[in-house]
């Protein structure tokens, strides 16, 4: 077939351009987006609604199309786990996302593993992927306080500095890391602080570091344990224990831990100040561990830790503390560590440790 020099020109030009393109997409990290759902999903009426939209509508795919600007930094390939806001998370949404984040983990093609998650749970599900994932590559958790359709929505940098932190190999052995608002930080101490502002994740220990214009800047590296060095591993775990949270506050009925802690393996108190227990609350407490439920103390107040022996007698009524945990964290931790046979005294051991 007869192929004219300016064809031919053509064709060696585009053969070229793809052979060097396909070079390039070789020398790019290979990153995984697993979605669930969530604000960064969201969609809402006008550009004017930044707080009243409906989370869990955009699809993966059209958010990774919707943000070119990540084929430069990744060779991103999307995967939709699940399509739901973040407070309806269950357990098994819980297992089910770790084992797939472990599975991909483990494949040679994945260099890192960025979710997508609603923010109202995000903290819980990336503290759980902290304590189960046996790996050492990047894992970031990351969401959005407003939807992609509003006004200085944060959704898309978000997740282009997810992608970012998940193909950088300094990213690698600090465990499972949240990208919001241009920081990075722990998903073991992060929490959602505030509910209607974009700044809404801190840590009260501060970022591990900042990403800007794709480039990350550490400032410090975890020091409790996680994902590779844990004990605990998401591939021998097919069911998590009830664990329960009992809010403390003025007279505080004892009939609410009894109806919280019946069948649970433990029970979280939320407890005002440094984790205190209500007086008429501790007989309730005690019963509840000689019927072999562990009891947790961990504080509605956001900062500071929960001192053992200090609010109440803990070695006495053999009781453990959360340390710096806030309640829904602690809950985590405990639910992760009662899947093995833990006395009082590992499980305190746990919590000094993760
Ligand atoms: N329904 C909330 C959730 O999915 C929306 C909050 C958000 O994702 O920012 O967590």
């Amino acid at each position: 077939m007869y192929l004219s020099p300016r064809f031919r020109a053509f064709a060696a030009g585009a053969a070229l351009l793809t052979a060097s393109a396909l070079a390039y997409a070789q020398q790019l990290p290979n990153v995984v987006i697993l979605a669930t759902g969530g604000t960064i999903a969201g969609a809402g009426a006008s550009a004017a609604n930044s707080a009243t939209y409906a989370a869990a509508k955009v699809p993966v795919d059209k958010l990774i199309a919707g943000l070119p600007e990540i084929s430069k930094v990744a060779n991103v390939k999307g995967e939709q786990v699940f399509q739901i806001a973040s407070e309806s998370f269950t357990n098994d949404n819980l297992l089910t996302l770790a084992k797939r984040v472990s599975a991909l983990s483990k494949q040679g093609d994945v260099d890192g593993i960025v979710v997508t998650h609603g923010t109202d749970t995000l903290e819980e599900t990336a503290y759980f992927l902290n304590l189960v994932v046996r790996t050492t590559k990047p894992i970031v958790v990351v969401g959005s306080m407003r939807p992609g359709t509003a006004l200085s929505a944060d959704g898309a940098l978000n997740l282009y500095d997810a992608v970012n932190v998940a193909a950088s190999k300094d990213a690698m052995g600090k465990g499972v890391l949240v990208t919001m608002n241009d920081e990075i930080n722990s998903g073991r101490d992060v929490s959602k602080s505030i509910n209607i502002k974009t700044e809404a994740f801190k840590s009260q220990w501060g970022a591990l570091g900042m990403i800007v214009e794709g480039k990350n800047y550490w400032f410090r590296a975890p020091v409790k344990r996680h994902t590779a060095q844990s004990e605990f591993n998401i591939d021998e775990i097919t069911a998590l224990p009830q664990v329960d949270i009992a809010y403390g506050y003025g007279s505080v009925p004892a009939s609410s831990y009894e109806a919280i802690g019946k069948g649970s393996k433990a029970i979280i108190h939320a407890g005002t100040g440094n984790g205190s227990v209500a007086d008429r609350v501790v007989p309730t407490l005690q019963k509840l561990r000689a019927d072999g439920v562990q009891v947790i103390r961990s504080a509605r107040v956001p900062g500071g830790f929960v001192l053992r022996n200090a609010e109440q007698p803990d070695d006495k009524y053999d009781w453990v503390v959360a340390h710096d945990l806030n309640p829904q964290k602690a809950r985590i931790l405990a639910m992760v560590a009662l899947t093995k046979p833990l006395s009082s005294a590992d499980l305190q051991r746990v919590f000094w440790e993760y």
